[in-house]
């Protein structure tokens, strides 16, 4: 997949109209203003750096958390007809989805991924970036909130919960919080959940985008099997004393 100029553009600019519209008070501008200051990077980076994951093409990254955006207000409206209570907002719905993978950017010195400078790497394997060693090892949903702090940008319970959940039970480390029998310590929001659904729903979209047709227009093979036909093996018993045994209780 490859995006050209245009779209790469058109991309940032629906990203940067949902803050516009949706995000509001002084959070807006901090995130705007970040946004911004680090646009280069935003625009080409990666959703992932491996071929084998989703969107793992320059624009990669913006053009999922769009999709993500668009699908959560959607997965929202439906858990609101299904009669759940709503007891977040719309505009708590995109920020979350908006910075859900905000820790994908790295730090603000390094970048999370970078050109691959193995040739090899590169030809053979389709692996075009790098993890960057340099940046020291976060998850993503922690990095992502680590950041928002950082930019003093305040953050509603809803969307901490949303954005550090957002993998789900992907995320070994989600299951105190999704796997709870006892009402009391049951998550009191659905953000979570919708912003979850809206994630996997993009991620798979992606997925089929890039690999259903290649792995359609890959020949199987069939299994080999074996020209002799194998009889099953007979269990021979050589145990005189069960065979007594047997014996006087038949006769
Ligand atoms: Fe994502």
């Amino acid at each position: 997949m490859e995006l050209n100029e245009e779209q790469l553009l058109a991309n940032w600019s629906t990203f940067l109209n949902y803050i516009e519209k949706y995000i509001t008070g002084e959070r807006k501008q901090k995130l705007l203003d970040f946004y911004l200051q680090y646009e280069e990077r935003f625009v080409l980076m990666p959703a992932s750096h491996k071929p084998q994951y989703h969107n793992c093409f320059p624009g990669g990254y913006v053009e999922h958390v769009n999709r993500v955006v668009e699908a959560s207000l959607k997965v929202n409206q439906l858990w609101n007809e299904f009669g759940t209570k709503s007891n977040h907002t719309v505009e708590e719905v995109v920020f979350a989805a908006l910075n859900h993978d905000l820790g994908k950017f790295g730090d603000f010195v390094n970048e999370a991924v970078l050109p691959n400078p193995s040739e090899w790497h590169v030809k053979n394997r389709g692996e075009i970036y790098t993890f960057n060693t340099q940046l020291d090892y976060m998850t993503v949903p922690d990095r992502g909130l680590w950041l928002l702090t950082q930019l003093g940008i305040s953050i509603s319970k809803n969307e901490y919960l949303a954005i550090k959940l957002h993998d789900g039970l992907y995320d070994e480390a989600n299951k105190p919080y999704l796997m709870s029998w006892s009402p009391e310590t049951k998550l009191r929001t659905s953000l979570p959940y919708i912003i979850h659904q809206a994630d996997l729903l993009a991620a798979r979209v992606e997925f089929e985008r890039e690999w259903i047709d290649k792995l359609n227009n890959t020949p199987v093979e069939a299994p080999k099997l074996s020209k002799t036909k194998q009889e099953p093996k007979q269990v021979v018993v050589e145990n005189d004393s069960l065979k007594d045994a047997m014996a006087s209780f038949f006769n």
